[in-house]
């Protein structure tokens, strides 16, 4: 991709000119689900209602006082033009937040798997990063009617209730009991997931025990009729 790809638009007079410092207007050519979902979320609502960038200062959460006048576009998390998705998956992040979930995250074993990711010595899509869980890769339908699958970058999309991250990323590694109890144990997600869960949730365990009940009287009846 030339810099014309970016850099270059038709200005009042339907010239061609060069524009110095492109927005993520220039990305929705070529990537619009991305755009569409950055707008949507808190990261990018602001932009979507004709306001100035969202900025930490605004927040409420706690962020960096270091960041607090940094405008949130694309290239909060990629770069002008290096757009290395690694490292807007966590480092990235850590510029901004400074939460206790977030600062907890690089005491993790999750960290410890991104790491290895990272390193070369775990394999692709065997870490998990601040994105895996609220940046998570879902499918999309392209307006072609094709199906691809992108990052969703509605960060608000699986935050609220967070079961809606049980199926989307945390069963691509774990039971549905284990997700569950995880994410019911607001301290183990202040720790950011070090550690194990505090209880079990009753309702869904009693759920699976009379569903594994009734799965063993099925096999019995259809035992019985083999019998016949
Ligand atoms: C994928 C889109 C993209 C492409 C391709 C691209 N740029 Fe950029 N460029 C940007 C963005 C985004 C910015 C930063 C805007 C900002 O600072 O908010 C930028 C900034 C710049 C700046 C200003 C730098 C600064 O520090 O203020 C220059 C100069 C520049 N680009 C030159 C180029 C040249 C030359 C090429 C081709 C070799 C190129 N760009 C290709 C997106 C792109
Ligand atoms: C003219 C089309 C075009 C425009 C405009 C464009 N891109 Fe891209 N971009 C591509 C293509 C092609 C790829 C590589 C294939 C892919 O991953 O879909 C890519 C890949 C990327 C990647 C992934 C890199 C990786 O390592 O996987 C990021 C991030 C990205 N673009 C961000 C941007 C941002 C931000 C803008 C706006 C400033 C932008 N692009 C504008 C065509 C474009
Ligand atoms: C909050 C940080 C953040 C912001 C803001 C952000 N991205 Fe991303 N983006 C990421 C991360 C992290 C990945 C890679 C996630 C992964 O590899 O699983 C990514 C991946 C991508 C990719 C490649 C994967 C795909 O979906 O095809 C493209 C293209 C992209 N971003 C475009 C954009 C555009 C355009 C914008 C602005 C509208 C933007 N991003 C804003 C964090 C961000
Ligand atoms: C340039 C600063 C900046 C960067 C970089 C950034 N964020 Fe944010 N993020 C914010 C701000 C500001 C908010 C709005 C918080 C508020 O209003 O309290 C926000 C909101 C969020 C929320 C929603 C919180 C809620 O309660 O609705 C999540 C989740 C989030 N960010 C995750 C991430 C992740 C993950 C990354 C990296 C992939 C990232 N952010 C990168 C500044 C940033
Ligand atoms: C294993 C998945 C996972 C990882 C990894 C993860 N988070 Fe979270 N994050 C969550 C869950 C779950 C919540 C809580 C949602 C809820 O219950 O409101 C959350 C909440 C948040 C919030 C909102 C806090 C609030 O008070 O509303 C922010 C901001 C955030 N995470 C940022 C990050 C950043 C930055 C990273 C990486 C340093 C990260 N998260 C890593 C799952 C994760
Ligand atoms: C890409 C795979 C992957 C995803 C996605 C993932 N995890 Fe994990 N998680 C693991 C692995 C592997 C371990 C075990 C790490 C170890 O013991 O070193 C683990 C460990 C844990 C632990 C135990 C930590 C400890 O200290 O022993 C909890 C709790 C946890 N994950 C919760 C979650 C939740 C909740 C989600 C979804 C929001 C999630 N995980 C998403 C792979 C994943």
């Amino acid at each position: 991709m030339n810099c014309s790809g970016c850099h270059q638009a038709k200005d009042a007079s339907d010239t061609l000119a060069w524009i110095k410092q492109p927005d993520h207007t220039v990305c929705t050519s070529c990537h619009k689900e991305e755009v569409e979902g950055f707008l949507t979320g808190l990261h990018g609502m602001r932009l979507k209602q004709g306001m100035t960038p969202m900025q930490p200062g605004m927040a409420e959460q706690p962020m960096k006082p270091s960041a607090g006048h940094a405008k949130l576009t694309c290239m909060s998390c990629h770069g002008a033009h290096r757009f290395d998705t690694r490292k807007a998956a966590v480092e990235a992040c850590l510029t901004c937040h400074d939460d206790g979930h977030t600062r907890a995250y690089k005491a993790s074993p999750h960290f410890g798997l991104w790491h290895e990711e990272i390193s070369g010595r775990g394999a692709k899509g065997s870490g998990v990063s601040c994105a895996t869980c609220h940046l998570p890769r879902v499918e999309f339908t392209t307006p072609e009617d094709e199906t691809r699958v992108l990052v969703q970058h509605n960060q608000n999309d699986n935050l609220r209730p967070n079961e809606k991250m049980v199926r989307s990323v945390c069963m691509n590694c774990h039971g549905l009991q284990f997700s569950l109890d995880a994410l019911a144990d607001g301290k183990l997600i202040g720790r950011n997931f070090k550690g194990m869960p505090a209880k079990q949730i009753e309702s869904i365990r009693m759920a699976l025990e009379a569903e594994k009940r009734g799965a063993a009287r099925k096999a019995v009846g259809d035992t019985d009729e083999t019998e016949e």
